[in-house]
């Protein structure tokens, strides 16, 4: 039985297009919805032409009551009853409450080798920190913030002429190859973290 998975974007959904598209016929799971919670997100456009349904839950009527989002964002998921959530570029913290629900079977990309640089920037923080490399982690959505079990990562080297633009394009790129590739081990119940090196 395939996996039923729905995946979460706020903006242009480059991760959720290499998804979609890694989940061919022999794969174990299936794209069964995309939610925005912004509804001029790009990759609204980008699923629809993949065939995939699409929703918007649009957060800026709830304000600050989080519960009352989260409490459509999962009336809208269990219309469509999914195995696997995806947060693919999804900027929204979610409460402990909707991630208990979810732990274990919510997964999400973070632009950095974390536990390094948790939050926002991270490719800026990188190079002022004069690190030499950098990457993307594959990671288990858990109460605290890109914290959970990390079940991927892809790393590459820092460049000497990096800015923080072009280290994002280039982890970007990275990131399309390990979001699918976690995807389909997690499907397969395997839970042992893949690295990849970039370079
Ligand atoms: C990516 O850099 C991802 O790591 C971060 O947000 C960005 C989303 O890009 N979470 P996209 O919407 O998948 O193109």
């Amino acid at each position: 039985m395939k996996r039923r998975t729905a995946i979460l974007i706020s903006g242009g959904g480059s991760n959720m297009e290499a998804l979609i598209r890694s989940m061919t016929a022999g794969h174990p799971a299936q794209p069964v919805l995309v939610v925005s919670n912004r509804p001029g997100a790009g990759g609204l456009d980008r699923a629809a032409r993949l065939g995939v349904p699409t929703a918007i839950v649009d957060h800026r009527p709830y304000g600050e009551d989080r519960a009352a989002f989260e409490s459509k964002l999962d009336a809208v998921l269990s219309d469509v009853a999914p195995d696997i959530l995806c947060l693919a570029g999804f900027m929204r913290v979610l409460t402990p409450d909707f991630v208990r629900k979810w732990q274990g079977r919510m997964l999400n990309i973070h632009p950095s080798l974390l536990p390094k640089y948790r939050g926002l920037h991270t490719h800026a923080r990188a190079l002022a920190a004069g690190d030499s490399e950098h990457g993307c982690t594959v990671h288990e959505v858990t109460a605290e913030l890109d914290d959970g079990p990390i079940l991927g990562q892809a790393r590459l080297s820092i460049l000497p002429d990096d800015t923080a633009e072009s280290l994002a394009a280039r982890v970007l790129v990275q990131e399309h190859r390990l979001y699918p590739i976690v995807l389909r081990r997690f499907a397969d119940g395997q839970r042992s973290p893949v690295l990849l090196d970039a370079d």
